[in-house]
């Protein structure tokens, strides 16, 4: 098994790979490990990771960390499932299993096809290319009025005062969800998201707390949307159906519209923010970069993307074998955790040159940031439209911002979260 192979010299210590643990969070602390990616694409490409003293359910798991096995994996959903293992009582996409039929299965991106291509259809014009232009002015405005808000004052925390809120305010207009209730809900995901108070497959008060008060916010406005209708996204799937097993129509299940609710909530807001403060942090570092996009318009297309790539801002998502299955030789078994890591694939050698350098020219620039294939983000192209404006605003207003302090992190292993990053406008 590749787990005892390669041994490093790392200090004045030889190190095995045995001894990187992806579930001790401390690992991540001051960012994505990249050292051990590196070393693990270059020795162990699937890689058997042991269960630790950290690792949720005492059980093992395999760690994907090259391009081409992931895009090979990302491309057959029947052997590698969103959802579980034939029967399995629990599966989805986290390092921990979640327990079938309450999130594993009835989370759209922890579903199968074809319950998951039936009920994604539904929303996907609302994030369509043309749904999306007709909101370009309107993301703008909103734009401008949270960069002025805080160029008055100099400087301010990038991440809490302008990152976070562009994408919770999109994702809150295109849920119909009011205004005013968007900080309330970004406390509730940040509180079920964030492993400061507690490990990896355990729960905090708080974060329990949290997860009820979600719940019960999703469930009245779930209600009222039924009810009163409207043309967002909440409107739409609420009232909708999808086709049974038999052939039939039937509406999605009250749970499956709660946990649609908290995942768009969760994806649309959780990611994005990320993506521009670790950007905007990337073009702080390469003020060659900077410059160029203020001088050449044609690179921003190809910035959007190396932003993407550079901040990969959701570092794994699990599958699971449902059969054996080889994958670069090494025997996966049917029930195996398959774990892939986008933030590896993105500074993979064989894929792209000088992965370390952040280049806004970068072209082609294949990146995995928002997965592969048949669970690929929904809320790309809200993503990319996200970015480019909030970047676009802050050329227009600052000749270069700068860093205050060192960037302040979650703990956790599953998304490159960012807690605080205070800059100054120059
Ligand atoms: C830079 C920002 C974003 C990143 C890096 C990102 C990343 C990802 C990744 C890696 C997946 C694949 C998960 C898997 O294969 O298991 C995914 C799926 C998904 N994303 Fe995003 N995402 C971003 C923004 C958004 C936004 C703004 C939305 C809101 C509309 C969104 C909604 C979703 C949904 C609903 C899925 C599940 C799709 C499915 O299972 O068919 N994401 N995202």
């Amino acid at each position: 098994m590749w787990s005892n192979v390669g041994t490093h010299l790392e200090g004045s210590q030889w190190v095995g790979l045995d001894d990187i643990d992806l579930t001790d969070l401390a690992l991540f602390a001051e960012g994505f490990p990249h050292d051990s990616f590196t070393r693990l694409r270059h020795e162990a490409p699937v890689w058997w990771h042991e269960a630790t003293s950290h690792t949720p359910d005492g059980t093992g798991f395999w760690v994907v960390s090259r391009h081409a096995e992931m895009q090979a994996i990302g491309s057959d959903a029947d052997a590698f499932s969103s959802s579980r293992a034939p029967d399995a009582s629990g599966g989805g996409t986290l390092i921990e299993d979640l327990p079938y039929g309450f999130a594993a299965g009835v989370l759209l991106n922890m579903m199968d096809d074809p319950r998951h291509h039936r009920i994604r259809r539904l929303v996907t014009p609302a994030v369509a290319p043309r749904a999306l232009a007709r909101l370009e002015a309107e993301l703008r405005a909103r734009t401008a009025t949270i960069l002025d808000a805080v160029a008055a004052r100099g400087g301010c925390d990038f991440l809490v005062d302008v990152a976070v809120e562009l994408p919770l305010q999109a994702i809150a207009m295109l849920m119909g969800i009011p205004h005013e209730d968007r900080h309330d809900l970004m406390a509730w995901t940040n509180a079920t998201l964030t492993y400061d108070d507690r490990e990896l497959g355990s729960r905090s008060v708080s974060s329990e707390q949290a997860a009820a008060a979600m719940a019960a916010y999703g469930t009245a406005l779930i209600e009222r949307k039924r009810a009163e209708g409207g043309d967002d996204i909440m409107a739409t799937v609420a009232r909708a159906t999808v086709e049974d097993e038999n052939g039939g129509l039937e509406p999605l299940s009250e749970l499956e519209l709660l946990m649609f609710f908290n995942l768009l909530i969760a994806a649309g807001s959780e990611t994005t923010r990320n993506a521009i403060a670790l950007g905007m942090a990337a073009l702080i570092d390469h003020p060659g970069q900077w410059d160029l996009l203020r001088h050449d318009l044609s690179v921003w297309p190809g910035a959007v993307e190396e932003i993407l790539r550079w901040s990969s801002p959701t570092l794994y998502n699990r599958r699971t074998a449902t059969r054996d299955v080889e994958v670069a030789g090494q025997e996966i078994g049917a029930g195996d955790k398959v774990t892939l890591w986008w933030a590896s694939a993105n500074r993979d050698e064989e894929v792209f040159d000088d992965p370390f350098t952040f280049d806004v020219r970068r072209s082609p620039n294949p990146h995995l940031a928002f997965g592969y294939r048949s669970h690929f983000c929904l809320g790309a192209n809200l993503a990319r439209l996200e970015i480019r404006i909030m970047l676009e605003e802050l050329q227009a207003r600052f000749e270069r911002l700068s860093l205050d302090a060192p960037i302040e992190r979650f703990r956790t292993n599953k998304h490159a979260g960012v807690k605080h990053m205070f800059v100054t406008f120059h």
